[in-house]
């Protein structure tokens, strides 16, 4: 028997890439990718094909469907908080009506097939509003359930986007009773900022993290668009793609949701400056605080709770801070910037 076809969209990005990597050293699947830029040549030999392409374009999936038996969806392509907040039109228009587009796709290719295509989907702390920072010091770790008042468009999109997943795998057109086999499988991950060794993220709001370590290895000043004080949870790249195998792998009887948290460690941005400069003694780091980003970084939770996960599938991080920067950052930037 071959092996089941993953389609991933936004496969340029970075956790396209990073899921990329470990799909291929993984070696069960046959990876189809689509993204608005052609992914480089490198990263083309993991893959059977890539289509270069906008997730806007109907025809373009209706295409990609016709030519490949897709099993599992990883819908990876969406426009970040910030960027998101500079242009929320064209953010709703990828975001939620993209996301609408996969679905319709991975519903009708779950009929075709007769049984339920898996849909992972990568959604945020971002869902979270919290009003101010007393009430955020207060809520410490918040559940699924909790504060889900979102003040950004991307916050706003990826909730809708998971309710809409939830809607396709437990009720779609349930007045014209379509059985429950030809129903999608959506499960949805709620990150928190992500922190990869290898690429810097762009148009996000939780980008303060990772663009201070990478500028710091580059001997590059950084100024932090937030103050010190601000804390958010954080996780690596390599273990963001580890959940969303892991997630992808569960058991469907194992699952009492469709949305999980997951986190790794909570940590202020003075932690992670004094951490950058333990690793980089002469990094230059200051503070220039834009009101805009830091106050969407004070609505999102001091950290999640992902006890759900843990029980559910047994999700646990491999990296805690120190290790993340020990184990998994430092090696790999020193290496990469040499
Ligand atoms: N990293 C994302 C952002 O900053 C949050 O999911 O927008």
């Amino acid at each position: 028997m071959s092996k089941p076809v993953v389609l991933i969209t936004g496969a340029n990005g970075e956790i396209g890439r990073s899921l990329l990597k470990r799909l291929h050293t993984d070696g069960r699947y046959r990876v189809v990718t689509v993204d608005l830029t052609p992914l480089p040549e490198s990263y083309r030999g993991f893959c059977l094909e890539t289509y270069a392409g906008n997730i806007m374009d109907r025809y373009l999936l209706d295409q990609i469907a016709a030519h490949h038996e897709i099993e599992v969806v990883f819908h990876l392509a969406a426009l970040l908080s910030t960027r998101g907040e500079r242009d929320p039109d064209l953010a709703h228009q990828v975001n939620v009506e993209g996301t609408l587009h996969l679905l319709r796709m991975a519903q009708n290719q779950s009929g075709r097939l007769g049984r339920a295509v898996r849909f992972l989907f990568p959604s945020s702390i971002a869902v979270y509003g919290l009003p101010n920072v007393e009430e955020k010091k207060k809520a410490g770790r918040v559940v699924e359930e909790e504060w889900c008042v979102p003040i950004t468009m991307y916050g706003c999109n990826k909730l809708y986007c998971e309710h809409l997943g939830r809607y396709f795998t437990n009720h779609f057109r349930q007045l014209g009773a379509l059985s429950d086999v030809s129903r999608l499988d959506f499960r949805a991950l709620r990150f928190p900022g992500l922190i990869s060794a290898e690429t810097v993220p762009t148009g996000g709001t939780s980008d303060f993290g990772p663009e201070m370590i990478h500028a710091a290895a580059q001997k590059l000043p950084y100024s932090c668009f937030v103050g010190p004080e601000a804390q958010i949870p954080f996780m690596t790249m390599n273990d963001a793609t580890r959940s969303l195998l892991m997630l992808l792998e569960a058991k469907k009887e194992a699952l009492t949701s469709t949305v999980y948290n997951v986190s790794g460690f909570s940590v202020s941005a003075q932690q992670i400056a004094d951490r950058v400069r333990m690793a980089f003694p002469d990094a230059k780091i200051d503070w220039k605080l834009d009101e805009v980003r830091a106050r969407i970084v004070d609505s999102w939770p001091e950290d999640i709770d992902d006890g759900r996960a843990r029980r559910d599938w047994g999700w646990k991080p491999t990296f805690e801070f120190e290790r993340a920067f020990d184990e998994y950052l430092l090696p790999t930037i020193r290496q990469r910037y040499a």
